[in-house]
């Protein structure tokens, strides 16, 4: 089962999270491609696309979303006559988000100050993933980003790497 790793953060370099979560899953023997906002090769997005058997998208969370370069390689990378409407490459691929989340799981829970979970903030992402007819899986979550020590994010990119080799 090869899995494709699509790293999205604006701020890679400053990352505590994402960059570790990064480092950890290629020396997991993972593919990792690493997106900063640069200028896209659509064609080699593309192709490593097709060759994995799994898509992982590793970002934080953002403004109650995923960082610009997600929305730039969705735009750009999952155009019709590819990714729907004809080939549909990604028909039948699992599709998984990890994320980084800044505030704590109490602040997503029912009542809580930001009023929706965070996989309801997710439907924008699970619905793209529909229309290729790939298969959204559900994401794995790292809550209170913003307070955690080293140990926790290291825990957290053991557990992740865990449960794609599983
Ligand atoms: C521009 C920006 C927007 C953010 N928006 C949110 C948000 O909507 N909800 C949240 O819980 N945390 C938010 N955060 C906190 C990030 O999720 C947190 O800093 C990140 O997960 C830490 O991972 P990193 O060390 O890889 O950057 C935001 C941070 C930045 C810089």
């Amino acid at each position: 089962m090869k899995v494709l790793a699509n790293v999205f953060h604006p701020g890679l370099a400053e990352s505590r999270v994402i960059r570790l979560w990064a480092d950890a899953l290629e020396a997991a023997g993972v593919e990792v491609r690493r997106h900063t906002g640069e200028p896209l090769d659509h064609a080699a997005e593309r192709a490593a696309c097709e060759s994995a058997d799994r898509l992982l998208f590793v970002h934080p969370f953002h403004w109650y979303s995923a960082p610009w370069p997600l929305k730039q390689w969705i735009d750009q990378v999952l155009t019709g006559g590819w990714a729907y409407g004809g080939p549909d490459r990604l028909a039948g691929k699992p599709w998984r988000h990890a994320i980084s989340v800044g505030a704590g799981a109490e602040e997503y829970e029912p009542g809580g100050s930001r009023r929706y979970s965070v996989e309801e903030f997710l439907r924008p992402f699970e619905r793209t993933a529909a229309f290729c007819r790939a298969e959204y899986q559900t994401p794995f979550l790292f809550y209170g980003a913003g307070y955690r020590g080293d140990e926790d994010i290291r825990a957290a990119a053991d557990e992740l790497v865990d449960r794609l080799i599983r």
